[in-house]
């Protein structure tokens, strides 16, 4: 039986969003994919996430391929997106994704964002019935804030995980979100922890970030994919990149690997979902695992992205503004 209740005993997760979505991500070579992700479960990395928007189910159909043979050994998170909350369209959407994968049993099916229209109520129960049907094996939530979680709670939604965007360079989950779900013995689930790759150091201007990867409110809202209408901090987040990176090589370790570090050494944090797309990136960032900051390196990395924290504020969504998230 797997373990699900822990979502695996490895906090490192892989994300699968890239692997089976051109558009944002530009094309993705299916061995290298693949490979990546027998790379993953051979290293003992088993939770796995995806969902039906990336690619419109594209990467949940190559997750299923690459686990070929192999799905006992993963733990699989998708989503339901917000548009599919209505309780006869999430059992659609999950009896789809479960086509997609090859799988019986979606271990953990979560709600992809919040969609305030739908009764929360009948989310929730249908999220029990497929449960009690074997379908998924739990359920939980992504980019809930404070008054929906504390809806979710109120529904009788399982107190298992919020998956958020969370990383040095986007930390705005800290001040309300993270009490809230330690109290509620919730954990969070961190995406874009290296923020679409920036904190691996790939890019080294803010001119050299594609739009696809611009989108966040780091960015100017005159990015051509960005919908935020914000002014952005991209002197700031590149300023305070370049001090993450010396403090990296003061540590003797990859400023990618230890900002992955940083995030599993935070209280709420359950998974820390990286994407990768090949197993040259699997092999980097799963350095994370044996890293261990001491107290006063977790100081300094608080202290060195305080700043930013305060430029971009305890707002959680980091794509929007007006927030999708309340
Ligand atoms: N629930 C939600 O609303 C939500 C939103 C966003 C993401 N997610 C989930 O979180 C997962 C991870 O987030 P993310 O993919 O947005 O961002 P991320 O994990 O911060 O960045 C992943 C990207 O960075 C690059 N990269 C990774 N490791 C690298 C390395 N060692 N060296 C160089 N480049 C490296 C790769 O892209 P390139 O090789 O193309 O540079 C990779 O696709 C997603 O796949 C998805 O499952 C969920």
């Amino acid at each position: 039986m797997k373990r699900v209740e822990g979502l695996g005993a490895c906090p490192l997760g892989i994300g699968c969003w890239a692997l089976g979505d051109a558009k944002m991500w530009g094309d993705q070579d299916e061995k290298a994919g693949v490979d990546a992700i027998h790379a993953a479960l051979d290293a003992g990395i088993r939770f796995f996430d995806t969902a039906p928007a990336y690619g419109g189910g594209t990467s949940e159909e190559f997750l299923g391929r690459a686990l070929a043979g192999r799905h006992e050994e993963a733990v699989i998170a998708t989503k339901v997106s917000r548009a599919d909350l209505a309780p006869r369209d999430l059992r659609r959407s999950c009896e789809a994704s479960l086509r997609r994968l090859g799988t019986e049993t979606i271990d953990l099916l979560q709600v992809h964002w919040p969609n305030w229209e739908v009764p929360l109520e009948a989310t929730v129960e249908e999220f029990a019935r497929l449960r009690e049907e074997g379908k998924i094996r739990t359920f939980g939530v992504c980019n809930f804030g404070p008054k929906d979680l504390g809806d979710w709670l109120k529904e009788g939604g399982a107190q298992t995980t919020d998956q958020l965007s969370y990383s040095l360079l986007a930390r705005g989950i800290e001040k309300e979100i993270v009490p809230l779900l330690l109290e509620n013995a919730m954990g969070v689930i961190a995406y874009s922890p290296l923020l679409q790759g920036l904190l691996t150091g790939k890019f080294s201007s803010p001119e050299e970030v594609p739009p696809e990867r611009a989108r966040s409110r780091h960015f100017s809202g005159d990015r051509p994919m960005a919908r935020h209408g914000e002014g952005g901090c991209e002197e700031l987040t590149f300023a305070t990149i370049d001090r993450l990176r010396k403090c990296a090589d003061a540590y003797g370790m990859e400023m990618g690997a230890m900002s992955l570090a940083w995030l599993m050494q935070q209280p709420a944090v359950r998974i820390v979902l990286v994407g990768v797309r090949s197993r040259q990136q699997l092999e980097r960032n799963r350095e994370a695992l044996s890293i261990r900051l001491d107290e006063e390196q977790i100081h300094e990395l608080d202290e060195v992205t305080r700043p930013l924290l305060e430029a971009m504020g305890s707002e959680a969504d980091i794509w929007g503004s007006p927030s999708r998230m309340r």
